[in-house]
């Protein structure tokens, strides 16, 4: 079932834990995750980022995340991931995404709050939440851009929070997109404060590759949303180059059930350890 963003963040806020918000770039993927939701009885958000739709046209790949999560068991809420511009924030809110991320990340603060604001206008209309980024998450999501990390100041994010409203902040502390080169130190510390300071409920990207433990102390430290995307391309390719190894695909059909597999492991794993199983309220 479709729901508001807000609602599985909030329910997450009571029960001390955070929700898997992962990436597809197609069916398959949208299949697998929601096997694994189901399974596990789990809440969880669908993803496409703006600089994603090169390969996944949003007016494609949009009304088919909006279908398969009105069909699911559990909650489901489809979010708009790293949206760059007005009109593909609202392309998406037009196919009823249920939140939008405005990343303004590489804006002054001053400009990422007035923008976050515009975007914030806009997607009220729709009854939908807004997902804003302060400091800088490291990497970009695609890989494409070798964006530097530039942890999170809290009293940014006390203005942020007071200046917009906002329904999800995404934050940097020490996280970034892709797989690490080396195991990442979260700055816990920011993220404590962080949390002490403000009641918004926060965001934690670049979740590939982090531990199980720190995913575990995030959830228990203000983060309730955790992006996972490389992890799901990277189990999907991995599960492919398996089943080929084996000689199990023998055509098409069984190219498509292992990238629903692959994706569907990942999903259960990060569900998992997440805390996510039998949260779904439906
Ligand atoms: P990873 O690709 O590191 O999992 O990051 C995902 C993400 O934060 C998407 O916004």
């Amino acid at each position: 079932m479709l729901v508001n963003m807000k609602e599985l963040l909030a329910d997450a806020e009571n029960g001390n834990y955070a929700v898997g918000s992962f990436s597809v770039a197609n069916m398959e993927m949208v299949l697998g995750v929601l096997k694994a939701a189901k399974e596990l009885n789990a809440p969880v958000i669908l993803q496409i980022a703006e600089v994603r739709l090169k390969q996944s046209p949003l007016e494609v790949i949009g009304p088919l995340m909006v279908a398969a999560a009105k069909a699911a068991s559990t909650p489901v809420a489809v979010h708009f991931d790293h949206g760059k511009t007005m009109e593909k924030i609202s392309q998406a809110l037009d196919i009823g995404f249920t939140s939008v991320m405005f990343d303004g990340s590489h804006l002054p603060l001053d400009e990422n709050i007035k923008q976050t604001n515009e975007v914030i206008k806009k997607a009220k209309q729709y009854g939908a939440a807004v997902e804003a980024e302060i400091g800088c998450v490291g990497g970009s999501e695609d890989g494409s851009e070798d964006i530097a990390i530039n942890c999170t100041k809290p009293e940014d994010a006390v203005r942020f929070e007071k200046e917009t409203n906002v329904d999800a902040l995404a934050i940097a502390i020490g996280n970034a997109h892709g797989n690490y080169k080396s195991t990442p130190k979260l700055r816990f510390d920011i993220l404590e404060e962080v949390e002490r300071i403000t009641k918004t409920p926060l965001v934690l990207h670049g979740g590939t590759g982090i531990t199980p433990d720190d995913f575990v102390r995030c959830s228990k430290t203000g983060i309730k949303k955790i992006n996972i995307a490389t992890a799901t391309f990277d189990m999907v390719e991995k599960t492919v180059h398996d089943c080929y190894t084996e000689n199990s695909i023998g055509g098409y059909y069984d190219l498509q059930a292992a990238e629903v597999e692959g994706a569907y492991r990942n999903a259960k794993r990060h569900i998992l350890i997440f805390g996510t199983d039998n949260r779904a309220k439906c």
